[in-house]
């Protein structure tokens, strides 16, 4: 326990985390690190801030492709390692080459949990330095915290490491806001319905309803028509701006540009079915927007409200 009185996090009694469930069964140690949630804050959630380096298997973020776009804590990591599980073909080649020449590469893509955690178990526990990099951000669409509670049960810390999500390399290359004053107040990261999200659990409609929300699509190149003739028979206005971003920040990333009735036909044309974001809402084009009270006479008249 620390002053504050939080327990929890991998010591050295750890090792015995498996005695709650089978080492081989990934979904009772989900369950078991579950309840160890439920029960009490992780020590380590006070101890340490993201972007310090830490005991154990880091769960690094990519970014979203260029190799520029890896923060400086990946990069390190990745320049130590000696073992990285990456995500296929959503982690660029150019930066596996760049920093991970020296290290055994392998791809996570077609492996389930229960060759995946052995794996990087085995390594850790060998000394080795592990790595598993996932592409944006872990946080996103990454099914990170799976393999993280799987590890943390066999006794293996882990820890996240942030990268630069999609949407926001989206958003660079628009050389737009995703919220913009007076256009758009909030994001959503979202995807949509199939085989994992039921059509109860898909917002995206309601999303865009809102007016100022822009959606941020990610896991949908394959449907947008789909999601488009869902949104046009929800009855919205078919001139809303939609982009589709594929492969922000690759040396082949593409920008279509179009609208709710017409960005379809365009994804078809260009032949896209993955790996690019889709992105409905004002913000999109940048345009219309006031500018804000943080550079007008609001900025100088000595307020205490927080300005970011
Ligand atoms: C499994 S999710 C992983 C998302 C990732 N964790 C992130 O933060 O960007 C994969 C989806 O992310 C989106 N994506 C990932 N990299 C992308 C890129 N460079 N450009 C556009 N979309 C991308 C695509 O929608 C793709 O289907």
């Amino acid at each position: 326990m620390t002053a504050d009185g939080v327990s929890g996090g991998p010591t050295d009694d750890d090792a015995s985390a498996s005695d709650d469930g089978p080492a081989d069964d990934p979904q009772a140690a989900i369950d078991a690190q579950s309840e160890r949630r439920r029960a009490a804050l992780d020590d380590r959630i006070v101890e340490h801030s993201a972007g310090d380096q830490q005991d154990g298997v880091p769960f690094v973020g990519a970014g979203p492709g260029n190799p520029r776009l890896l923060t400086v804590a990946g990069m390190e990591l990745l320049e130590e390692a000696d073992l990285v599980v990456h995500a296929g073909s959503l982690v660029n080649s150019e930066l596996l080459d760049e920093y991970c020449d020296h290290a055994d590469l392998v791809n996570s893509v077609g492996k389930d949990l229960e060759e995946l955690i052995p794996l990087m178990r085995d390594a850790y526990e060998d000394g080795r330095n592990v790595v598993r990099l996932h592409s944006g951000d872990p946080a996103i669409y990454g099914a990170a915290l799976e393999q993280m509670d799987a590890l943390e049960h066999e006794g293996v810390p882990t820890y996240l490491v942030p990268g630069v999500t999609s949407a926001f390399a989206a958003s660079a290359t628009l050389r737009t806001q995703l919220t913009l004053n007076e256009v758009s107040n909030h994001v959503a990261f979202t995807r949509p319905q199939g085989k994992t999200l039921t059509p109860e659990e898909d917002h995206i409609s309601e999303f865009v309803e809102m007016g100022d929300v822009t959606t941020c699509i990610y896991l949908g190149t394959h449907a947008v028509r789909e999601t488009m003739d869902r949104l046009l028979a929800d009855g919205h206005d078919p001139e809303t701006p939609v982009a589709v971003i594929y492969h922000a920040s690759w040396p082949d990333e593409d920008v279509l540009v179009g609208s709710i009735g017409d960005i379809a036909d365009r994804v078809e044309e260009a032949g896209y079915r993955a790996s690019a974001l889709v992105v409905i809402g004002e913000a999109v084009t940048g345009a219309g927007y006031e500018r804000s009270f943080l550079y007008g006479d609001w900025a100088t008249r000595g307020s205490t409200e927080s300005s970011d």
